[in-house]
């Protein structure tokens, strides 16, 4: 098997251990096309993982951290103009646009394919292309499914070491034949003989492209975060979000792939449940996954099966089983601090990867929101001198940690458990600093789904330019939906009856909440973090059959009395203000509900029209 690529550059050299052959013909087309001038096959162990650090420290890419203060941890820097996803150059090149979606930009496969073709042709020459074989969740789960990404980053290799069961035993799962989606990466920046590369290449032009009919994807241009490491946004979203709604047939449910965090909530008595959250991008996934209760809350803990992606399959006893799909977290650094997310600050303490934040003098890192005051001097993320007195950031909004999911501290026993772990409830939640109250349970499977796919999320200053203005994101997964949208709410809603049939089913319950409305003066009234405990604790009582509410309009919702509220000075007068319903602002909402269904008339369930209907009388 360890034949020389025919006529190419770089001998092949497929270790013996690799069993399948359609594999290695593949990584050898791949590199008869891309040109790389070496084929590094990824063992992912720890001394590989030290030499392409180490590489990297050679080549400027990245900077080891002082050992003592932050031990095995590394600061690499992106070039300015490739600092996050690309959703305006993301595609879903499905066989029709119908397929795809009005949600999602889209191409025909073969004129991609014609587009991209050139654009890949010697990509990798006098680079080093890395095999990264991978494991989507536990490796051998019935949940989990196998990817191999092939890139010329060393960052990419040692990220996805990280992030995903990546490495050696991944073949032992593939076998002579199993299943794998191939990732083909590029930074998109081939060298010349004797050229001298620069320390993170990247190139103007960037494809993130997904396939969904033979399962591939296509990365060119870029070296960041969700573009380049592919086992995230567009494998174990995209790709197996269309894999999920593609499994539902002849009578089987299918599955789902979920931007949603996956937590554990125990009382002081020992019940126990597992919730799955969905909050647009920067609404404080991590935060909640990683929840310290309030000391008034003895005995109850938190515990993480993860912090972004949620893959949910249907068991045979009409639970729906969830695993985190991902081993590590590629957060977003800024804001977080032992105050906002002291566990997450634990996590930190070594073998992580720091993206885009700023340098300390004595060789630690350093963001916006980490302490203050700031430190007199540092070094910026582009590399300048930083004092308290610039007017740039010294590490850039979306800078990044990557760091294993084992140094999370309150990491849930179950997190690594191949069968996954039942879900009891969905929580939905945007940034609304008006009319959605502050928690809502939805009556039923299709109110709930209503109420996810019409959520939204007001804008932030930095994202989009016009603070506020309210973005519909449907489940929180406008950018990562690999189908049509309608069709993935039909998807939802026939999961949920034909689950629902299952003897012995239970559906998990669904909430909508908003931990973001503000007061007349425009502060939030609600003080968020660890107080979310005193919502979660009112959902698992929900649960149990133990708490009280009210039903209104949209659902059931609690009276001030429902919550427990030891240890903050929480008014029934906030309350009041972050839980009534505005009746004119509904009428409004609805408006713009409305303006969505239009956007999707295409395949929209007939079943989301009646609930609006009925919505619509209820307001009336
Ligand atoms: C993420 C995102 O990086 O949602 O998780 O953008
Ligand atoms: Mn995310």
């Amino acid at each position: 098997m360890n034949q020389p690529l025919m006529g190419g550059v770089a001998p092949l050299n497929a270790p013996a251990y690799i069993k399948q052959q359609k594999l290695i013909n593949w990584v050898a087309e791949i590199a008869a096309l891309t040109k790389p001038d070496r084929i590094v096959w990824c063992d992912g162990s720890q001394q590989e993982y030290d030499r392409l650090c180490a590489e990297m420290v050679a080549a400027g890419t990245m900077k080891k951290l002082n050992q003592d203060k932050r031990p095995n941890s590394y600061l690499a820097c992106s070039d300015p103009s490739d600092v996050a996803r690309v959703e305006d150059r993301t595609f879903i090149c499905s066989a029709t646009k119908e397929q795809a979606g009005p949600t999602n930009n889209w191409m025909d496969p073969a004129e991609m394919r014609a587009t991209l073709h050139p654009l890949f042709d010697g990509c990798m020459s006098g680079r080093t292309m890395y095999v990264v074989p991978f494991s989507m969740g536990p490796l051998g789960s019935p949940i989990a499914h196998i990817g191999v990404e092939l890139s010329d980053s060393p960052y990419v290799a040692v990220n996805m070491r990280t992030m995903t069961r990546m490495g050696k035993a991944v073949y032992d799962v593939l076998g002579t034949d199993g299943e794998f989606v191939p990732c083909v990466h590029t930074v998109g920046a081939p060298l010349a003989a004797g050229q001298k590369d620069v320390a993170w290449p990247c190139n103007p032009t960037k494809y993130i492209v997904h396939y969904p009919e033979t399962r591939e994807i296509w990365s060119f241009g870029s070296g960041y975060g969700g573009n380049a490491l592919l086992g995230k946004k567009c494998f174990a979203l995209r790709i197996a979000s269309n894999m999920g709604f593609q499994d539902a047939k002849d009578g089987h449910p299918g599955w789902l792939a979920e931007h949603m965090l996956i937590l554990g909530v125990e009382s002081p008595e020992g019940k126990k449940h597992y919730v799955a959250a969905a909050f647009p991008s920067a609404c404080g996934k991590t935060n909640f996954a990683m929840l310290i209760p309030p000391a008034s809350f003895k005995g109850w803990k938190i515990t993480t099966i993860g912090d972004d992606i949620a893959w949910i399959k249907p068991g045979a006893d009409g639970k729906l089983y969830a695993i985190n799909p991902e081993a590590g977290y590629f957060g977003v650094a800024p804001g977080t601090n032992e105050k906002t997310n002291y566990n997450c600050m634990a996590s930190l303490r070594e073998n992580t990867i720091f993206t885009n934040v700023a340098l300390t003098d004595d060789g630690d890192v350093w963001w916006e929101g980490l302490s203050k005051p700031a430190p007199q001097h540092l070094i910026d993320w582009q590399g300048k001198d930083w004092t308290p007195e610039s007017t740039s950031k010294a590490a850039h909004p979306n800078a990044r940690f990557t760091v294993p999911a084992t140094q999370n501290p309150v990491i849930d026993p179950a997190w690594d458990d191949p069968a996954g772990v039942p879900i009891s409830a969905f929580i939905f939640g945007g940034r609304r600093s008006t009319t959605v109250p502050l928690v809502t349970e939805a009556r039923n499977w299709v109110e709930g789904v209503y109420m996810a796919a019409t959520m939204g999320s007001e804008t932030t200053a930095a994202a989009a330019g016009q603070m506020g203005v309210v973005r519909r994101d449907p489940f929180a997964m406008l950018p990562f939906i690999g189908y049509n949208m309608s069709d993935y709410f039909q998807h939802w809603l026939n999961l949920g009856e034909k689950v629902g049939k299952i003897d012995g089913a239970t559906l998990p319950k669904i909430f909508c909440v908003n931990w973001f409305r503000t007061d007349e003066q425009g502060h939030f009234v609600w003080p968020g973090f660890g107080d979310n405990m005193r919502v979660l604790k009112w959902m698992l009582e929900r649960i149990e059959g133990e708490a009280g509410g009210v039903e209104n309009i949209f659902g059931t919702t609690p009276r001030f009395g429902d919550l427990k509220w030891d240890g903050i000075p929480f008014s029934p007068e906030e309350f009041e203000t972050i839980t009534s319903i505005d009746k004119d602002a509904w009428r409004e909402e609805l408006k713009l509900h409305d303006e969505l269904f239009t956007k999707l008339a295409y395949h929209l369930p007939q079943e989301l029209i009646a609930v609006k209907a009925m919505l619509e009388q209820r307001l009336a």
